[in-house]
């Protein structure tokens, strides 16, 4: 039975001293209502405080993930951040391709890919993000564009290797706009992403695969779309950034996986 991951995407929000704040309060929320056995909780604060937070987060629920890195190991790369150094600072998770590095720093699919690859070989989790904008979607594209994004991202990678994967769905005309995909139009398309990962590999790995959902995820809609079928936890922005918004997805989270294992 695949559970549940809810990872917090802070973005470019919050310097040190309000992310040590920010995961106090969440931290704290999490030791007065733990998550349910199957809910992971992560956090992807900016790179400057991953080595607190994880210090912070020592002996709590809480997992840390960074929000990018680079594909190569180290070297002149100025400005670039390595995946062995996000796991000295404490990181399981890495989100990869997110749209907006695509849209702002012009990662394609083939970057996307490399990332991925090497986040795996250092023992992080890339979360890979796919999503068609709302042009693709109104030219009934946004299948063709996310077998695209999922054929480029898997490029190479044996059983092994895509089994540490996990996949987050975000329609781009969802994230920060406070238009949320409803819950029918996510669980297509992650039935979708589903079914393609059993053809690239098997139905085993497809059943196992987690499958986020971002964009506009809020205390008032989540637990609908973490109730889908097809629908294993969620990338949340700004909802994410307010501790007592982040909890109530949390819980939300729980009350779905129980939902979930009782079915
Ligand atoms: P919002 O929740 O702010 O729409 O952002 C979603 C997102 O981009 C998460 O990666």
């Amino acid at each position: 039975m695949r559970g549940i991951v809810v990872a917090g995407n802070w973005k470019m929000n919050r310097d040190v001293r309000a992310a040590a704040e920010l995961l106090r309060d969440i931290a704290s929320g999490l030791a007065a209502e733990a998550p349910h056995s199957s809910v992971t909780a992560v956090v992807c604060p900016p790179f400057p405080s991953l080595a607190l937070a994880s210090e912070l987060l020592i002996g709590s629920p809480l997992r840390l993930g960074a929000q990018n890195l680079h594909f190569e190991n180290d070297g002149a790369f100025t400005g670039e951040v390595s995946a062995s150094m996000l796991r000295a600072a404490g990181c399981d998770f890495v989100i990869v391709g997110h749209s907006e590095r695509r849209q702002f720093f012009h990662e394609d699919d083939a970057i996307v890919n490399r990332k991925a690859r090497k986040a795996l070989e250092h023992g992080l989790t890339p979360i890979i993000c796919v999503g068609e904008t709302l042009e693709q979607r109104e030219a009934g594209s946004t299948e063709a564009v996310v077998r695209t994004q999922i054929h480029g991202a898997f490029e190479g990678f044996s059983r092994e290797q895509a089994a540490a994967v996990m996949i987050a769905y975000e329609p781009v005309w969802a994230i920060g706009t406070g238009r949320t995909a409803t819950p029918a139009q996510a669980q297509e398309v992650h039935a979708f992403i589903r079914a393609l990962t059993s053809e690239l590999y098997d139905s085993d790995l497809a059943a196992a695969m987690i499958i986020q959902y971002g964009g506009s995820m809020k205390p008032d809609n989540a637990f609908e779309l973490l109730s889908q079928a097809d629908v294993d936890g969620g990338l949340i922005g700004g909802a994410s950034i307010i501790a007592g918004q982040f909890l109530s997805i949390l819980a939300s989270a729980n009350r779905a996986a129980l939902a979930k294992h009782q079915a």
